[in-house]
């Protein structure tokens, strides 16, 4: 693992392994190493140490996926694992897949068989390049592994398992109401305000496009009366400063912890984002969305209802904002029971047995 969305999706794994005691580590590339977007998450979801933490940090694409390769190679070659995890998109999951493959080890692809067909995302080329070198392919849903099985992937190697974001959800949104109110440190109305995050290479990183987001976002808080949360990642605040944009009418503040996100989340009364996991965690929680991206590689939000696309354009954000306030929130949660993490873990122990 090596950012904040794999931390909270491999942590139902991880308590699985804790729970049935099994032979496991935990290697940190260092991907993300801020206080907010690391530790605050191993601290609250009460998570072992890394074993080891390969202290990579930021850089360009081959840089930094380069000197994970190198690291993942010299852990993996030492500890000789039966099996090695990589979960979701990031750069990290291309290094850890590719060094293990390399290697000769196997490789367990949770949240396999996802898809935006939009090569401008450095996570749909590591997502393919993923699914190609694994060995087991933990699909969320039956899409997923119909996506896989098109792609040519052997039908025996996909497991359709459901996303584990479901299992972090239900494991800790009990915990999260039990914390102080989220709303009240922000100065908000509990119910009474909308979430926004927007972090994506292709949103922040254009200036056209961040612009057109926030000037979308300060329109809806305009049309609607609700006050508009960003708890800013920070790739986004210092893409922020760089091109001088303003958030007007945007409450931005520091990224959140994830109890005090998901307490956020859950009372939102509408979710915008151009965000993996927050479109899940938003379809779970039965709270409306909507994407701030031309595309999504999580179609099943867009055909149970839960989400819908509104792009960078100011105006069609507006629409889509008073489209989904008006939302019955009666879909049904396609990213499974909950039990994503003990389904995996089971599958493993029997293919090692
Ligand atoms: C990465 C993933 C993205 C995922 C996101 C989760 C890739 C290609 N991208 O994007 O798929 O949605 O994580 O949040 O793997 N930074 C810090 N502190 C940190 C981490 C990053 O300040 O702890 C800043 C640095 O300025 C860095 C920038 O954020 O240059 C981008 O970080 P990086 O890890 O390259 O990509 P993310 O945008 O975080
Ligand atoms: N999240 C969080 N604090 C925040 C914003 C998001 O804890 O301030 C959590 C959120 O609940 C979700 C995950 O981070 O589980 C999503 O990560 P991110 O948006 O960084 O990455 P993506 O899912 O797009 O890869």
């Amino acid at each position: 693992m090596g950012t904040r969305p794999e931390i909270i999706k491999f942590s139902p794994i991880i308590r699985e392994c804790e729970r049935l005691g099994l032979d496991y580590f935990v290697l940190h590339t260092g991907q993300h190493y801020s206080n907010s977007m690391d530790e605050v998450f191993f601290e609250q979801l009460e998570l072992p140490r890394a074993r080891c933490n390969l202290d990579v940090g930021s850089g360009t694409h081959a840089e930094q996926t380069g000197k994970m390769l190198i690291g993942i190679e010299k852990v993996l070659s030492r500890e000789r694992p039966d099996v090695v995890l990589v979960e979701g998109d990031t750069n990290t999951v291309l290094a850890g897949a590719l060094a293990a493959a390399k290697l000769g080890f196997k490789v367990g692809h949770v949240e396999a068989g996802l898809r935006s067909y939009d090569r401008r995302m450095p996570e749909e080329i590591n997502r393919v390049l993923a699914d190609h070198c694994s060995n087991l392919l933990f699909a969320p849903t039956a899409k997923a592994r119909e996506t896989l099985l098109g792609e040519g992937i052997d039908a025996r190697a996909i497991y359709v398992t459901g996303n584990t974001v479901v299992d972090a959800v239900y494991q800790n949104l009990e915990i999260s109401k039990r914390k102080g109110e989220a709303w009240d440190a922000l100065g908000i109305e509990d119910g009474d305000y909308l979430l926004a995050t927007i972090h994506r290479q292709e949103n922040v990183d254009d200036k056209t496009r961040f612009h057109g987001i926030l000037e979308g976002l300060q329109m809806v808080q305009e049309e609607f009366g609700f006050p508009v949360v960003y708890p800013i990642h920070p790739r986004a605040k210092k893409q922020l400063d760089t091109f001088k944009l303003a958030a007007n009418g945007v409450k931005v503040v520091e990224a959140l912890d994830y109890l005090s996100f998901l307490q956020l989340e859950n009372n939102a009364k509408l979710v915008l984002t151009d965000s993996g996991g927050v479109q899940e965690e938003a379809c779970i929680l039965r709270v409306p969305c909507v994407t701030l991206r031309d595309n999504t590689e999580r179609p099943e939000t867009l055909e149970v209802g839960s989400n819908v696309l509104a792009g960078a354009d100011p105006t069609e954000i507006v629409k889509k904002a008073g489209l989904m306030l008006a939302k019955n929130r009666d879909w049904e949660n396609p990213f499974g029971d909950g039990k994503a993490g003990e389904k995996i873990i089971g599958i493993l122990r029997e293919e090692f047995a």
